[in-house]
């Protein structure tokens, strides 16, 4: 029987909501103010579902964002979410019939790029999904985190409560936007899921009520904010485990990362500081004086795929002027495929359709996580993933693609 697939209405948004839950395996929250955040942060006319009959069997949702390139300006893009196929429906075809409509979408809405984060690395490369960005795990026994020069920071660290977290946290945000290539913009009603952590899982070792409630810690100078956390307390009882769990950690001066972290690393009773997500070319490792101690845990983050290549690649800046011709073949969307001849120089880029010779081919995967400058074209042609078709072009595709941070963004979407 065929699927039809089709954007939800207003009125699908539990059964929508239930889908996706029970494919991920999870039952949706019976609280009112959990279905009222999901509704607050879905867009009904982006939320693509598959049909068997009346029954949503599919999933496939994105929220509107903007995203950094590398230069700091920022382009329109998809973040992709709930994307499921129930598990009685699984491995029919479902989920790529939903992401071929899902693209499609993001094109026709003049989004360059579409972005996630996926629950495994095996699925989204067959449509177009390169990882563009990694990032560290990291974690440390705080009794060797002393550090190695110590930054004097004139400003100071105080806790703040959820409404301060609510108001002064986004504009920490909307300055790391420029700081980091890759930063993407976080809506209000995604603030608000994660500070008020209403869809938020206990942790291990936290059995206690009020275990799971996050301190919020803040970073000031002179009244400027310029850095922030949130942690939660991990193996409380235990007291050889003892610790806290950052969330988040955004800092976009060097003075607030470094009195952040002293901050976490010191506080009494706490002996393993751990934290999901840090840039990986982070100076923390530079900073501490036993920096073997620091555990870290790379892994990929956000997975990008570009729909309009002309319009991604001219948005970006380059490390070197130059011309580049690439061809990009994509097998599951044609009309995103093609080659292109990318001319950067001090004012800018252009990239335009073109028939000449390619210098190098690849498919969308690769030259999505090249994009950011998280991944160096030579390792991929190494792993038989691009092809260099005139000498030397390799080498000049990595210096121009290059940035000076590595490619970092801790939303979780
Ligand atoms: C990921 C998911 C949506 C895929 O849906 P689906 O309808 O089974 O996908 P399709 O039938 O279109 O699969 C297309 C191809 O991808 C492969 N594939 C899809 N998901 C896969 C997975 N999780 N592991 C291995 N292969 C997978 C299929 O085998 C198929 O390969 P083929 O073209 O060689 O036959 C579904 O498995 C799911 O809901 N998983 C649980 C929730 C989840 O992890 N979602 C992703 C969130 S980021």
């Amino acid at each position: 029987m065929p699927f039809e697939i089709r954007l939800r209405t207003e009125e699908e948004v539990e059964p929508y909501r239930l889908a996706a839950d029970t494919a991920f395996g999870e039952m949706p929250s019976s609280n009112p103010a959990s279905l009222q955040g999901y509704k607050d942060r879905h867009e009904t006319d982006r939320d693509f579902a598959a049909f068997d009959g009346n029954l949503i069997v599919g999933t496939a949702g994105a929220y509107s964002t903007r995203m950094t390139v590398p230069g700091g300006a920022t382009i329109p893009t998809a973040a992709v979410t709930d994307v499921t196929v129930q598990p009685t429906h699984r491995r029919r075809g479902i989920g790529a019939m939903m992401m071929r409509e899902q693209l499609q979408q993001v094109r026709e809405r003049g989004e360059p790029a579409a972005a996630l984060w996926a629950s495994e690395s095996i699925i989204y490369g067959r449509w177009g999904y390169g990882p563009a960005m990694q990032h560290h795990a990291v974690s440390i026994d705080t009794r060797h985190s002393r550090f190695d020069n110590q930054r004097e920071a004139s400003g100071n660290v105080r806790f703040v409560d959820v409404e301060q977290a609510l108001e002064i946290f986004p504009t920490v945000w909307d300055r790391a936007m420029s700081t980091w290539p890759g930063f993407m913009t976080r809506k209000a009603a995604l603030w608000e899921r994660e500070i008020r952590g209403i869809d938020q899982m206990k942790r291990p070792g936290m059995s206690r009520p009020g275990d799971d409630t996050p301190f919020f810690i803040l970073y000031e100078e002179d009244g400027s904010p310029g850095g922030y956390a949130f942690y939660r307390t991990a193996y409380p009882s235990d007291p050889e485990r003892r610790g806290i769990a950052i969330k988040e950690f955004v800092a976009v001066t060097e003075a607030a990362h470094a009195a952040l972290w002293r901050f976490c690393f010191d506080i009494d009773l706490v002996w393993q500081v751990s934290c999901q997500s840090v840039p990986v070319d982070d100076q923390l490792w530079w900073m501490l004086a036993d920096p073997r101690r620091l555990n870290r845990t790379p892994n990929d983050a956000i997975w990008l795929r570009i729909v309009d290549p002309p319009a991604a690649l001219s948005a970006r800046r380059y490390a070197l002027p130059g011309k580049l011709v690439i061809e990009i073949v994509d097998q599951f969307c044609p009309w995103a495929g093609g080659r292109f001849e990318l001319d950067s120089d001090e004012d800018g880029a252009v990239c335009r359709p073109t028939s000449q010779q390619p210098d190098l081919a690849m498919g969308p995967a690769e030259i999505a996580a090249a994009y950011l400058g998280g991944a160096r074209f030579t390792t991929m042609a190494r792993a038989a993933r691009i092809e260099e078709r005139s000498e030397g072009a390799l080498k000049k595709a990595d210096i121009m693609f290059s940035t000076q941070k590595a490619p970092w963004c801790p939303l979780e979407f």
